[in-house]
């Protein structure tokens, strides 16, 4: 039985179909890091087309730990009114919201900063104290808590693509010799001590997941972090890269990406929802990986930017718009660039 368009549970919350749209960064789509039209209209027409869950974009802890001066923000209660906004939006779509929790480490770019902190010493960054790693943790508590105000299903520990907690994770970035170094427990320590402080001020029914990679040092080592994040308490993986994109070793009969594989691998190693992703494009493939049980849920990223109505053209057996692959992704500077999302423009004014 095709199982793609059925119900599957994220701890206490149904999620109406096997769908979910990954983290997406919109920098060009806010300002300030304040929710505006332009963000609130494009979660809503991804939400129109029948997604189960939506997973916004990487949005700052901390001003001193975002990626760009116009990533999406929730270090303070003045973004709860936007962040609201963009949470009903999506709800009144019946579809499920969560918002991923943010700190960039050595990656952190902004306009003036200099002091850019890290676990180690670690390119352009200086290592953190013990005291500003607790400072940083309470900063994700604190986010958890806006993010649950604001009507959010849960958030996303992001765990994954060189930020910081990888840099904690990987023992390419990590060289203390404290609680935080060292030793897997110490390394993963941040994350559960995360964990530990939003469980402690967020509702029963709030879903705290995490991103993370599935080649973090080793595949057989991400296996190893994704079965301590279950028995931390995490309610869901959603599995990309670690600290940089080294591939781990995929079977040549596994017809997809190392990436999905990676994810398909650690969804056998644990009992909590896995979502996989990369360059899942079309139906046959995503009814493959769901109806075989290599993962849960499927994420498309780039598709559903280069065809909002990506479910609702797999849904209706139509065509969709596939995304072209550009090198790099043109949503990175700016949404409206998008040969596909141009197309669709030019089509709709004739
Ligand atoms: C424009 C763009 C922005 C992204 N922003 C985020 C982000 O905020 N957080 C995150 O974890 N991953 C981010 N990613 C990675 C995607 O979530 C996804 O893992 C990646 O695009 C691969 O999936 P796809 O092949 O379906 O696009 C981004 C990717 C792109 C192209
Ligand atoms: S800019 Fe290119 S890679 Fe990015 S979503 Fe559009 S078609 Fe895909």
């Amino acid at each position: 039985m095709n199982q793609v368009f059925s119900e599957k549970r994220i701890k206490n919350q149904m999620i109406k179909n096997r769908f979910v749209l990954p983290p997406l960064v919109t920098f060009n789509f806010s300002e300030n890091g304040f929710v505006n039209e332009r963000k609130l209209n494009h979660y809503k027409q991804i939400a129109n087309n029948g997604i189960g869950m939506i997973v916004v974009e990487a949005t700052a802890v901390h001003p001193n730990g975002r990626l760009s001066d116009d990533q999406l923000g929730i270090w303070d209660d003045k973004f709860i009114p936007g962040l609201r906004k963009l949470a009903d939006v999506v709800h009144k779509a019946d579809c499920k919201v969560l918002i991923q929790i943010h700190h960039a480490g050595a990656k952190t770019k902004v306009t003036g900063l200099e002091d850019i902190v890290s676990a180690s010493d670690y390119k352009n960054a200086r290592a953190l104290s013990l005291k500003e790693i607790q400072d940083i943790i309470l900063d994700f508590k604190a986010a958890a808590l806006r993010a649950e105000k604001a009507g959010f299903d849960g958030v996303e520990v992001h765990g994954a693509h060189g930020y910081l907690l990888t840099q904690f994770f990987s023992l390419k970035s990590n060289k203390r010799n404290d609680n935080y170094g060292g030793s897997f427990e110490n390394r993963i320590r941040i994350a559960e001590e995360i964990y530990k402080e939003i469980k402690r001020v967020t509702s029963n029914d709030f879903i705290i997941g995490i991103r993370m990679g599935c080649n973090e040092n080793s595949l057989n080592e991400s296996k190893r972090f994704a079965k301590t994040f279950e028995k931390i308490g995490y309610d869901y993986l959603s599995v990309s890269t670690g600290l940089d994109a080294s591939q781990i070793e995929k079977p040549t009969h596994f017809p997809y990406h190392w990436i999905v594989y990676g994810g398909s691998e650690i969804k056998k190693a644990v009992n909590i929802p896995v979502i996989g992703v990369y360059k899942i494009k079309d139906k046959e493939q995503i009814e493959y990986l769901i109806n075989e049980n290599l993962l849960d849920f499927v994420a498309v990223g780039r598709g559903q930017l280069a065809d909002y109505n990506f479910t609702k053209h797999l849904r209706n057996n139509e065509k969709i718009l596939t995304c072209l692959e550009c090198n790099p992704c043109q949503w990175r500077i700016d949404g409206s660039k998008c040969p596909r999302q141009r197309q669709v423009r030019q089509k709709n004014a004739n």
